[in-house]
């Protein structure tokens, strides 16, 4: 490990990636849809929320440990599925081992720059995710890849709408890392050194295809190939995600519901989970923060299936906070991306050891010996905070 590479918060692992990462690269991982008010209120939304300490009679032992989707893990955390791309050369293979490491369980991308095999041998407690692309063929054909890789779950992702257009401009991403592209993003690259070199030892440029979308036989799709395939499939219907659900026929998570309806659908089509999301901030602009459409959710399906949240997770607090409200365990994303490009695999073990301490400091102070106790007295949570979508 590099000398004084620890960091004591996620936003000085923020702060280091943005120096670390060439401008293109960092703004990507920021994204956010249009004007960004959806990004912003996922993050102000936890601040929102406080806390309704004890100081007496407290517990000398906090158990943290939970499951999911019939998956043990040491924490409610898990690893939310992103397209890595050029954060680092080991990418999803560094966040998977990490999260081994720490015990908890790894969300992959059906976009992720490395493949299924790779990643489920590096964590046996890995989801596959898949948006819907392509025929139900080749679904099936991905999905079937990903069992015999080892995966243990699926995730749908659905809350996908397109939009395009940030007001604060959106990176360049080139369509392949061919040498046109590498002299136009040289400039960026030489203001990084550090990232060029980590990239440059393992003599290879940052994979932009997709590896888990290749056909049989076939070469990766780059990723604006996979954009285009993904565009010009038919949408799905709640049928089609009854018919995904049953060809898998293990846990299956869908994740992006916002709404009560879209829940009570989703437990009645036979969902493992779901995941409360707006895909931080990166579909819908002006759509609410996911803690505040929790509760509501939670109050409905609860009891049935199981209720994560992802989101604006950047401490353990904001994982009590959400867990208080009705979520059995949270997602992360851009949380651990920072850890991956300030420090790589040790980055986001420090980004997990981070919010293990976060949650088991918030557990002391709310005289709680274990997750499983929180309820929402130990939360305070100002009028009109809440947003009952669908209902
Ligand atoms: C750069 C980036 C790429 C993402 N790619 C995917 C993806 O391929 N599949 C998916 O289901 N979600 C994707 N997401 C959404 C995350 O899984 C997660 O919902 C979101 O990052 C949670 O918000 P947070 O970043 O505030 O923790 C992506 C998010 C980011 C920031």
């Amino acid at each position: 490990m590099a000398k004084n590479a620890w960091f004591e918060t996620v936003a000085e692992a923020q702060r280091r990636a943005k120096k670390r990462l060439p401008k293109s690269v960092y703004s990507a991982l920021v994204a956010g849809s249009e004007r960004g008010l959806t990004v912003d209120d996922n993050l102000a939304a936890f601040g929102e929320v406080g806390f309704a300490p004890h100081v007496a009679g407290l517990s000398d032992k906090r158990d943290l440990s939970t499951t999911v989707m019939g998956q043990p893990i040491s924490m409610p955390v898990l690893i939310s599925p992103t397209g890595v791309q050029a954060v680092h050369p080991d990418g999803e293979v560094a966040v998977a081992r990490a999260a081994a490491a720490r015990g908890i369980a790894m969300g992959l991308s059906s976009f992720a720059s490395k493949s299924i095999e790779d990643v489920a041998a590096a964590n046996p407690q890995t989801f596959f995710q898949m948006y819907w692309v392509g025929s139900r063929e080749v679904l099936v054909q991905r999905m079937e890849r990903a069992r015999a890789a080892g995966a243990t779950g699926l995730i749908m992702t659905l809350d996908w709408s397109f939009s395009n257009g940030r007001d604060w401009g959106s990176p360049q991403i080139p369509e392949k890392m061919d040498l046109k592209a590498m002299w136009k993003f040289a400039p960026e690259g030489i203001t990084r050194p550090k990232w060029l070199w980590q990239f440059g030892k393992t003599g290879r440029v940052p994979d932009l295809t997709t590896p888990n979308l290749t056909a049989p036989g076939g070469v990766a799709p780059t990723f604006f190939g996979a954009y285009g395939e993904w565009m010009g499939t038919p949408l799905p219907t709640w049928d089609d995600v009854a018919w995904l659900r049953e060809q898998w026929g293990g846990p299956f998570m869908l994740k992006g519901v916002m709404r009560v309806d879209d829940a009570k659908r989703a437990r009645d089509v036979g969902c493992t989970a779901i995941s409360v999301s707006n895909h931080g901030g990166n579909n819908l602009d002006g759509t609410p923060a996911p803690i505040r459409a929790l509760p509501a959710v939670a109050e409905a399906v609860g009891d049935d299936i199981e209720v994560l949240l992802d989101g604006g997770i950047r401490r353990g607090s904001d994982v009590v906070k959400a867990l208080s409200l009705g979520a059995d365990a949270v997602m992360i994303g851009r949380a651990y991306l920072w850890g991956l490009a300030a420090n790589g695999q040790a980055g986001v073990e420090n980004v997990l050891d981070i919010l293990r301490g976060g949650i088991d400091s918030a557990l002391l102070g709310l005289g709680r010996a274990s997750v499983h106790e929180l309820t929402p007295s130990d939360v305070v949570v100002p009028d009109g905070f809440v947003r009952n979508l669908g209902v």
